[in-house]
């Protein structure tokens, strides 16, 4: 087990002490997302509950703006860290790991009494990797070296936040959606498939209370049914071989442009989607909305005619997901479009700034989240998690 050396742990001190002085005291007081009228506050009535991811990188990004924490303390009852807690940003090297610009979007969470999700344990695909990881020497022993390192990564990050996390996406994006088949990897060149079993294993014994994910992008489009049969070919195996996986995550980063997805999500793909996850609750999973926006990179310029068609494809969507009585927690992916991490990715083609969030650049509400609160208000109750 690698530990914080006194340096680290001096840093994450100071980083906090940072953020409780230059941030805290200035926004507004918690709990967070309590008001009925807010999105949390919807969700609730509903057994459902709202978050948000919040970045805190290094240089300009959501959390260092007052008006998002605002956003956030007023509308969300949960946080994820954007990019915070993945092995890129905790792992500067193999001996060593640098918590702290998660422990400051953790503390903020927490002082505003948000729940709180990791985000993720292993990104298995070698593109997200640390570049030191992608030519790791693996020794004499690469098997037991590949599996030390995972378990090592997974219960040095489990053990530190303990039950303050209850919920991880413990392996994301591992299945390839042109091929559906399982990424290859560093760790697979030694463990083969058994690396997902393992940081499942290694998640499930360091955070027994959490809820444990599989995290993936797929959707309901015809050009994504490789993608979708490859993940219920996934979850069908971690399933037979008891893998602890409770949770499938839906991305959820719809609308059409980057992906096949078509532009409405009508009958013809309400009906594929519904058997993608028929199949997954069947194998007693539940769902989870991990990171929703809405694409508009090929929608009418005109902003009214633009904001409608995402407002309607999500409220679809999320109707349709909503009848789901497994889905508990929907966490969009950035509350305000100009953090969207959408905004530099896939530009338009007539350059205007892509709108996929519920808050547009001056923190006021769209059609987007609208939509989202009267699907909100529209769910069927169920148990609360
Ligand atoms: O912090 C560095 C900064 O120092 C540097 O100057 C700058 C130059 O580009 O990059 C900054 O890091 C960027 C980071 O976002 C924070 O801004 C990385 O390059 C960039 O790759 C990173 O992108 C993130 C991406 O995942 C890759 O980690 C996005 O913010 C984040 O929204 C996105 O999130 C993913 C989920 O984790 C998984 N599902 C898909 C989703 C969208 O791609």
């Amino acid at each position: 087990m690698t530990c914080l050396t006194r340096r680290e742990t001096l840093a994450a001190g100071v980083a906090l002490a940072a953020a409780a002085c230059t941030s805290l005291p200035q926004d507004p007081a918690g709990p967070a997302g309590a008001a009925p009228d807010s999105l949390n506050g919807l969700a609730k009535t509903k057994g459902l509950a709202f978050g948000s991811c919040l970045g805190g990188g290094k240089d300009s990004y959501s959390f260092r703006d007052p008006q998002v924490r605002a956003l956030m303390i007023e509308q969300c009852g949960m946080l994820v860290p954007e990019n915070e807690l993945k092995w890129v940003a905790l792992r500067p090297d193999a001996k060593s790991f640098d918590f702290t610009r998660a422990d400051v979007l953790i503390a903020f969470g927490e002082t505003h009494g948000m729940k709180i999700r990791g985000h993720t344990l292993l990104w298995h695909n070698m593109q997200w990797f640390p570049e030191w990881l992608k030519t790791y020497d693996f020794g004499p022993r690469p098997a037991a070296e590949a599996e030390r390192l995972l378990r090592e990564h997974i219960t040095t990050v489990c053990t530190r936040y303990g039950t303050r996390i209850f919920s991880y996406d413990v392996v994301n994006e591992t299945i390839d959606a042109k091929t559906g088949e399982m990424r290859d990897t560093v760790f697979t060149r030694h463990l083969g498939d058994k690396v997902i079993d393992i940081a499942f294993d290694a998640a499930k014994q360091a955070a027994p209370h959490a809820k444990l994910v599989y995290n993936d992008y797929m959707s309901w489009g015809p050009g994504n049914a490789v993608h979708r049969a490859g993940v219920l070919k996934l979850l069908a195996r971690l399933r037979k071989n008891n893998v602890p996986v409770d949770t499938l995550g839906v991305q959820s980063h719809i609308g059409p442009g980057a992906s096949d997805s078509t532009p409405q999500y009508g009958a013809a793909e309400d009906k594929d989607w519904r058997a993608f996850l028929d199949e997954a609750t069947a194998m007693g999973l539940d769902l989870a909305i991990t990171e929703f926006d809405v694409g508009d990179q090929v929608l009418p310029a005109d902003v009214a005619v633009r904001d409608k068609m995402v407002a309607d494809m999500a409220r679809s969507y999320l109707d349709a997901m909503f009848s789901y009585p497994q889905l508990r927690t929907v966490m969009a992916w950035g509350l305000v479009d100009k953090y969207s991490w959408l905004r530099n990715r896939w530009p338009r083609a007539d350059g205007l700034p892509k709108r996929p969030s519920p808050y547009d650049d001056d923190y006021q509400p769209k059609p987007l989240r609208e939509a989202i609160a009267e699907s909100f208000r529209a769910a069927p109750a169920r148990a609360s998690i």
